[in-house]
């Protein structure tokens, strides 16, 4: 659909509901990121959009973790409550209404879905047995047991898996169960569950048709890899079971009516709490400030209210089976559609706070790093599909000072100045058929534009709104009014081409700004214009118009930002001496080390220089510290964002825990001398007990020793070594 020419559409938008046990971490902000930007070009396009979204508050997880706290779950969800405003404003999310699933609506919207479930015939009964916590009086989650491995006997397993064996068992298969809340031994008891009947075929048949429809602007409702996986969940007839719905008390949750002690599973009333965040943005009076003049239920009740998620790849199988099938057999609108995103990645893993790899929100916001750069590199990063992406600091890098600086922001710090200037801040007229046709094709690009942000094509639409600023740039180059400044014939030429550059700067702004609200704003306020409906990329800015003094846009970003932010500046490298890592930390602006390690610190070369500085002899007591190995590399490949490096993968004949060969990744500098494909197979030598190095890419377990002609120039030459035929993996070189 192209999204410019549509009639106004009424939106209910939400973002996935975060567990209210913790912080937000860079995946809650990316979702949010992609949500504000898609719902910021529905409002730029005359659409009414309202974005909800509350904390996900019930469950036994959250009730457990609020006792070991020592609160009750109300207290605990709250402190998490309070620190969510912090990232929403500094990240400029444009949530419309927060809210909590423990909340008196959530309670009334989950009950009344249950209640016309029951009426119509979805809900069954079933008793079935679990392990039961005699000293917690409580039913078990399969998480808080643990008992010894049914297969090998490896002791404090998990009742799903053996993380020593890797076999799979039910919970009730552990030998010596216990229960980690209490050290308790479990007992089997009996409990009577209710269950939300999705094998019946009226519920598949629906599933089927919603899953693969059409939505209503003629666009599939679901991405085709959701598609392909609601088929597979689908299955055959009976392949899905029914849900288990119910928990037994005590339980943080909503009561389940006429059933004393029990009370809905979590996910059933998670999702129910889009509902009740939108009943009380109505309730409260916040949407009728908002320009929405009815009432919850008839903008509910209204076939024209659009009702749009987005969501993680993770929780896919709630969002397009259990919640609409609910929806629907309740007698609910179903969503229009579910928009799912894969996840933000770094070294190709999921990040993780505990082994301290990734980005954390809050510090990048404490760091004063501009919360717009992320904005601009999360959408330089999404597509539509389901996919996921890496961080790296040198592609963040590029991304802001290359693109967002060394482009666009370039545009108006080159032409603005003059204006104000030289011509009391007043614009000239478009200067010649060239400007007029650029303007033009400018404004042409601002339609593929929108048309790929409703299609939440971020990446590419930033790809077009970069072609388009190089023309821009290409254009003011040609000009080139800093010399047409010099001459004071040619003023007229000058004020001109600035003003076309500023034009063409205007409109880029427009198409920037669902992704950089903040700087769109500044920069209204510079040219004096509006550039907050999608439409005014279109409209010149008029000879004579003024403009205010230039003031500056947006700052770089610098590599010790993305160090402290990364945790690299604290990283001690055990290439150095101790004086030079000392001298480090004293001054970071002249660490380079992190994103472009010197030619010694990543391939581990000895320079003549480092040996003869220390001047000193070593004992044979200090060599054999080293463990150097005979390695294979069984793989190298190139590094994503990085000149220098590549990837080794290294066989050095080692084993885990279970048995399986171990294999070593290896960060080596040794690009400009291989590629990749010609070291696959061959011997090298590795320093083996050399301490785990934490790098931008991921970790670095060793170093490849190579050989080069001086103080760490490879002009001459880089060569790995290679021990003579014979040596195989895993020997010890002495
Ligand atoms: O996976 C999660 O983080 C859940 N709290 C998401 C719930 S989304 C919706 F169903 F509420
Ligand atoms: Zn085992």
């Amino acid at each position: 659909m192209n999204s410019a020419t549509a009639a106004p559409r009424n939106i209910f938008v939400t973002t996935a509901l975060p567990y209210a046990n913790g912080r937000f971490h860079v995946g809650h902000m990316m979702e949010y990121i992609q949500a504000d930007i898609w719902v910021r070009f529905q409002r730029m396009q005359g659409h009414k959009v309202h974005w909800v979204c509350a904390d996900d508050t019930h469950g036994a997880p959250i009730m457990i973790a609020a006792e070991k706290a020592g609160k009750t779950p109300q207290e605990f969800v709250a402190e998490i409550a309070a620190t969510r405003k912090e990232y929403h404003d500094g990240f400029h999310l444009s949530f419309d209404h927060w809210y909590s699933t423990d909340s008196p609506e959530n309670v009334e919207l989950a009950q009344d879905i249950y209640r016309k479930l029951k009426a119509n015939g979805f809900i069954s009964t079933k008793t079935i047995e679990q392990f039961y916590d005699p000293v917690k009086g409580m039913f078990l989650p399969d998480r808080y047991i643990k008992g010894e491995c049914p297969k090998c006997g490896e002791k404090d397993q998990y009742g799903d898996s053996c993380e020593n064996c890797g076999a799979v068992y039910a919970p009730t298969d552990l030998k010596n169960p216990y229960s980690t809340l209490s050290g308790a031994t479990p007992e089997m008891r009996s409990s009577e569950h209710f269950f939300f009947k999705l094998s019946d075929p009226k519920c598949v048949e629906f599933l089927r048709a919603w899953t693969t429809e059409a939505d209503r602007h003629g666009a599939p409702r679901l991405q085709s890899e959701i598609i392909a996986k609601s088929k597979e969940w689908l299955g055959e007839d009976g392949k899905l079971g029914d849900w288990d719905i119910s928990r037994d008390a005590p339980y943080f949750g909503i009561p389940i009516p006429d059933a004393p002690g029990k009370f809905f599973y979590v996910w059933l009333d998670a999702p129910v709490g889009y509902l009740a965040a939108l009943k009380n943005y109505f309730d409260s009076g916040k949407a009728n400030a908002n320009g929405e003049p009815r009432s919850f239920a008839d903008f509910l009740a209204d076939p024209a209210t659009e009702q749009i998620h987005f969501i993680g790849k993770d929780i896919a199988y709630f969002h397009v089976l259990f919640w609409p099938a609910m929806l629907n057999f309740a007698g609910y609108k179903v969503p229009d559609s579910v928009n799912v995103h894969g996840f933000i990645q770094m070294g190709g893993e999921k990040m993780s706070k505990s082994r301290g790899t990734g980005v954390d929100p809050l510090k990048y916001l404490q760091l004063g790093m501009n919360p717009e750069w992320l904005r601009y590199y999360i959408a330089a990063k999404l597509n539509a599909n389901v996919e996921d992406f890496d961080f790296t600091a040198e592609d963040f890098m590029a991304r802001v000072n290359a693109d967002l600086i060394g482009k666009y922001v370039n545009i108006a710090s080159r032409c603005a100045g003059f204006i104000a200037k030289r011509f009391e801040g007043k614009l000239g007229g478009e200067a010649d058929d060239e400007a007029r046709a650029l303007l033009q094709s400018t404004r042409d690009g601002g339609a593929e534009v929108a048309d790929l942000y409703n299609k939440r094509e971020f990446g590419k639409a930033i790809r077009k709104i970069m072609e388009l600023a190089d023309a821009a740039n290409q254009y003011v180059d040609r000009k080139a009014p800093w010399l047409l400044a010099k001459d004071d014939t040619k003023a007229h030429e000058l004020q001109s081409v600035c003003s076309t550059a500023l034009g063409l700067f205007r409109s880029l702004t427009v198409m920037l700004a669902p992704v950089m609200p903040k700087l769109a704003t500044d920069v209204s306020s510079l040219l004096n214009v509006e550039v907050d409906r999608f439409a005014a990329l279109n409209a010149p800015l008029a000879p004579g118009h003024t403009i205010r003094p230039y003031a500056h846009l947006m700052s770089r970003v610098e590599e010790r930002q993305l160090d402290a932010l990364l945790g690299l500046d604290k990283v001690v490298d055990p290439h150095k001496a101790k004086g030079e890592n000392d001298k480090n930390k004293k001054d970071n602006s002249s660490n380079k080390s992190a994103s472009a390690p010197s030619k010694s610190e990543v391939s581990g070369k000895m320079s003549t220089s480092e040996s003869s500085a220390n001047n000193a002899f070593i004992s044979i007591d200090d060599f054999v510290k080293i463990d150097l190995r005979i390695a294979k590399i069984v793989n190298a490949e190139h590094v994503e964002g990085s000149d220098k490096l590549l990837r080794l993968t290294l066989d050095v004949n080692e084993k885990n825990e279970d048995g399986s060969a171990r294999l070593r990744n290896v960060f080596s500098g040794i690009k400009a001398a291989y590629a990749p494909e010609a070291l696959v197979g061959q011997l090298t030598v590795l320093v083996a007990n050399l301490a785990p190095r934490k790098m931008k890419f991921g970790v670095s377990e060793g170093m490849v020793l190579a050989a080069s002609s001086k103080d760490g120039d490879n002009a001459s030459g880089l060569y790995i070594l290679n021990p003579h035929t014979g040596a195989t993996p895993g020997m010890k070189v002495t």
